[in-house]
């Protein structure tokens, strides 16, 4: 018989692809998506999904306590997937709050739901930057799952808080859960906040395209849907209690990754602005993914040559779908997050 899963957060970038990933792989399975709609959650982006019959979408907050008991009981879900997040390190910056409502209080509302019906597998999709940083000039240095918590931003901080709640309600209440901490995703459906897509939507209107600092700040870039495939090997085979780290040894300079943007859609590297640093920045993210190819034989699959023009071609080819993000309310966040940078560089100049 198929599994009911619910997936909260499924209406952001990795959430969505992971909810189109289990419609098309395991279509014996029911898939309950539990979404807020935040400035980053998109109804548009599940339209295919919404003619899927396995498909259902709820729009709650996952903080809400009775929302998420009354889905519970509605749908007794086998596993849970928890996608929902604030999920934007320069926004926690500014604005630490919601990071912790919804990054950590949330994650304790839908284990106590956990609790309280019964669950095959709670699964908490986490973050490298739960390990901080790492030095430029120790190429030698990964993440491991064993390597200390030490984070740097509100939102890693909240990732790291709601990490040590999932092993505490396994360890205490004999919760059967799961944490993955993946490095930094790309491709379809990412809101153009983030570095890429943020740097294609600038270059494509001809607009700077703001590096912070030297931009030699160094990613380990993976494409959305191998990690999608690597928590889809760890709910349904990965062991109760684990963590997994998934990456994929594909450690890019920021500078690098806009200079190729810039090629790749034929624009000159003289839109490269070089703009105040964030605070706090993390220096290099590199994580060791040796425990999940050893365990569950996961590898990457797609190379970042391939990956960063297939991610191109969706941004061309789906024009609409950014457009209308940042035609509204992303206006005021760019002015507010970018506005005093670019002039201050413009003076420089
Ligand atoms: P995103 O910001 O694109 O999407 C987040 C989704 O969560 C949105 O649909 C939003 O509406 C929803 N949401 C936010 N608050 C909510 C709440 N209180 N209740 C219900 N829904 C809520 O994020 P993303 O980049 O897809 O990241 C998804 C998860 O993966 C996050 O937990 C993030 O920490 C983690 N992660 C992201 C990356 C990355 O590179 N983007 C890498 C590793 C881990
Ligand atoms: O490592 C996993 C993390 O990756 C996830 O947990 C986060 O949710 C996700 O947002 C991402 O965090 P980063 O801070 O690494 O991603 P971001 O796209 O914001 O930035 C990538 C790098 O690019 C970082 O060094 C900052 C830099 N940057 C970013 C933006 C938006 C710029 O130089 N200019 C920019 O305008």
């Amino acid at each position: 018989m198929g599994k009911t899963i619910i997936v909260t957060g499924g209406a952001g970038f990795i959430g969505a692809n992971f909810v189109y990933l289990q419609l098309a792989e395991h279509p014996e399975d029911r898939i309950v998506c539990l979404d807020k709609l935040t400035y980053a959650g998109n109804l548009a982006t599940l339209d295919e999904a919404m003619k899927n019959p396995n498909f259902r979408f709820v729009k709650a907050d996952i903080c809400d306590r009775e929302a998420v008991d009354q889905l519970f009981a509605e749908e007794h879900p086998d596993i849970v997937v928890n996608f929902a997040a604030e999920s934007h390190v320069d926004r926690s910056i500014e604005n630490p709050g919601i990071f912790l409502q919804t990054n950590i209080i949330g994650t304790q509302v839908l284990m106590d739901a956990c609790r309280k019906y019964g669950i095959e597998r709670y699964h908490q999709v986490s973050t490298d930057e739960v390990y901080g940083d790492l030095p430029l000039d120790r190429p030698d240095l990964f993440f491991t799952e064993q390597t200390p918590l030490h984070t740097s931003s509100p939102y890693s901080s909240s990732k790291a808080a709601a990490d040590l709640l999932v092993n505490a309600y396994n360890r205490t209440y004999g919760l059967p859960t799961t944490i993955s901490r993946c490095s930094n995703n790309y491709g379809p459906y990412q809101f153009p906040e983030k570095l890429i897509p943020l740097m294609i939507a600038n270059a494509l209107a001809d607009k700077p395209l703001p590096v912070y600092g030297e931009g030699l700040n160094v990613r380990d870039w993976l494409y959305v849907e191998d990690h999608c495939k690597a928590i889809d090997l760890i709910i349904r085979k990965g062991r109760v209690g684990e963590v997994y780290n998934i990456g994929g040894h594909n450690e890019m300079k920021n500078i690098d990754i806009v200079k190729i943007i810039c090629e790749a859609l034929d624009k000159p590297e003289s839109l490269i602005t070089h703009v105040t640093d964030r605070k706090g920045h993390d220096m290099r993210y590199a994580i060791d993914p040796t425990f999940i190819h050893n365990e569950l034989g996961w590898l990457p699959e797609t190379m970042f040559k391939d990956g960063i023009k297939k991610t191109i071609e969706w941004y061309l080819d789906n024009k609409a779908w950014w457009e209308n993000i940042i035609s509204g309310e992303y206006q005021n966040y760019f002015q507010k997050m970018y506005g005093e940078r670019l002039a201050g560089a413009e003076e420089k100049a």
